[in-house]
């Protein structure tokens, strides 16, 4: 068992020296109490956004100074297209102009944009100092926040510039999903999604029975979803942190996904990229004989139940079939040539393969 479950709601991702706790519905509050234990410097840098900080910002540096931590505050601007290496330089110069050093720590509040980016200066500065991810929407809280993966975007492809990086401690409050705007909330649900389709076809069925109750952020069906998609998380990134082989199955919806989001210039959100991706990936899994019919239908439904696109209809432009190839062959998953894909065979099991053809993809992509 690479995770192991707490009293609570906390999970642990077992890597050995590196690893850590996450902590689903821990207030706030907490925050600089739980960083105690952690053994971290006397300065702490509170990375966010304007957003997040006109909500949270305030609790978040009273519980750090409360705990005795001199914070420093470095804010960036909202939106996926600050998730770059010159924003990641505003960061070093902040850190620089306040005189951190390695034994400092960075904190990152917020979403996967923030968390991204925070992780990436983290380490890289100094050659790597300690941080903590509090992540604020859905989709941080699913995914982004956990595993270690770190990174910015280059104009020519998304998360181009990276590291595999692992946080010292994850704290979620579930609380501050309540100002959460419901398409991030849903964007959110297409990773929740996907851990149904790639490991847990019992949490594919629970999101079809448990819509309302998602939906109307009823806690204990909050909890459950958020639980079993970080245990899952967990246990793959604790068998193959960097990608060897197993990991990738976390990446099921976004070879096409990625696409999308680089072609529309991060217009689209993140999530509603990799729904696409998934009802895509699941057609292209039935075309090449691995599923039967009733895995792309039963995953398009869920999809749009959820309210998410599932198919290329609402993007800004037509794009034609070989930006996508071209912008597919860019994505950090093609080896030796040929991309590989990550189709279901059930709900609940998929394949990582190279075995898929042009034609065939570009049929899928088409209807
Ligand atoms: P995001 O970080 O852009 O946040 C979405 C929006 O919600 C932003 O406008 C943000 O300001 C706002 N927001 C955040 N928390 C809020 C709150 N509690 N209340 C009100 N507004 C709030 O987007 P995201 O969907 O969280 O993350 C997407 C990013 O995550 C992408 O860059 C993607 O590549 C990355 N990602 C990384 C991994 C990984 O393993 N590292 C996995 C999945 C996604
Ligand atoms: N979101 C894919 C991964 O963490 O590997």
């Amino acid at each position: 068992m690479a995770f192991s479950q707490q009293a609570g709601s906390s999970i642990r991702v077992a890597l050995g020296d590196r690893s850590y706790d996450i902590e689903i519905d821990r207030p706030l509050g907490d925050l600089g109490k739980k960083l105690k234990p952690l053994g971290l410097g006397n300065k702490i840098a509170l990375v966010t956004n304007p957003t997040v900080k006109a909500l949270y910002g305030a609790a978040a540096v009273e519980s750090l100074k409360t705990a005795g931590y001199q914070v420093l505050s470095v804010e960036i601007p909202d939106g996926e297209e600050h998730k770059t290496l010159d924003w990641a330089n505003a960061i070093y110069t902040a850190l620089l102009i306040n005189q951190f050093d390695r034994a400092s720590a960075l904190v990152a509040l917020g979403g996967g944009v923030i968390g991204d980016l925070t992780g990436f200066a983290a380490a890289t500065f100094m050659r790597g100092v300690p941080f903590v991810q509090v992540p604020t929407t859905l989709l941080a809280m699913v995914d982004s926040s956990v595993g270690g993966k770190t990174g910015v975007n280059h104009p020519m492809g998304k998360n181009m510039i990276g590291s595999f990086y692992q946080p010292r401690y994850v704290l979620m409050d579930l609380n501050v999903l309540k100002t959460l705007p419901k398409e991030e909330l849903l964007a959110g649900m297409a990773e929740v999604i996907k851990y149904g389709v790639i490991a847990d076809a019992e949490l594919f069925d629970y999101l079809g029975r448990n819509r309302e109750k998602i939906l109307g952020l009823d806690r204990d069906t909050l909890i459950h979803i958020i639980q079993r998609s970080c245990e899952i998380k967990a246990e793959v990134v604790g068998k193959d942190e960097r990608e060897g082989g197993l990991r990738a199955i976390l990446n099921f919806g976004h070879t096409v996904g990625h696409a999308v989001e680089t072609l529309e210039n991060y217009k689209v959100r993140h999530g509603h990229a990799v729904a696409i991706g998934m009802v895509m990936a699941s057609r292209l899994g039935h075309r090449t004989g691995l599923c039967d019919a009733s895995v792309p239908q039963q995953v398009e439904k869920l999809v749009r139940d959820y309210g998410l696109p599932a198919d290329l209809s609402g993007l800004s432009r037509k794009h034609a079939f070989q930006a996508f190839l071209d912008t597919i062959q860019i994505d950090k998953k093609a080896e030796g040539g040929k991309v590989k894909f990550i189709l279901p065979k059930k709900i609940g099991e998929v394949v990582i393969t190279k075995e898929w053809e042009e034609p065939v993809l570009r049929d899928v992509l088409k209807s």
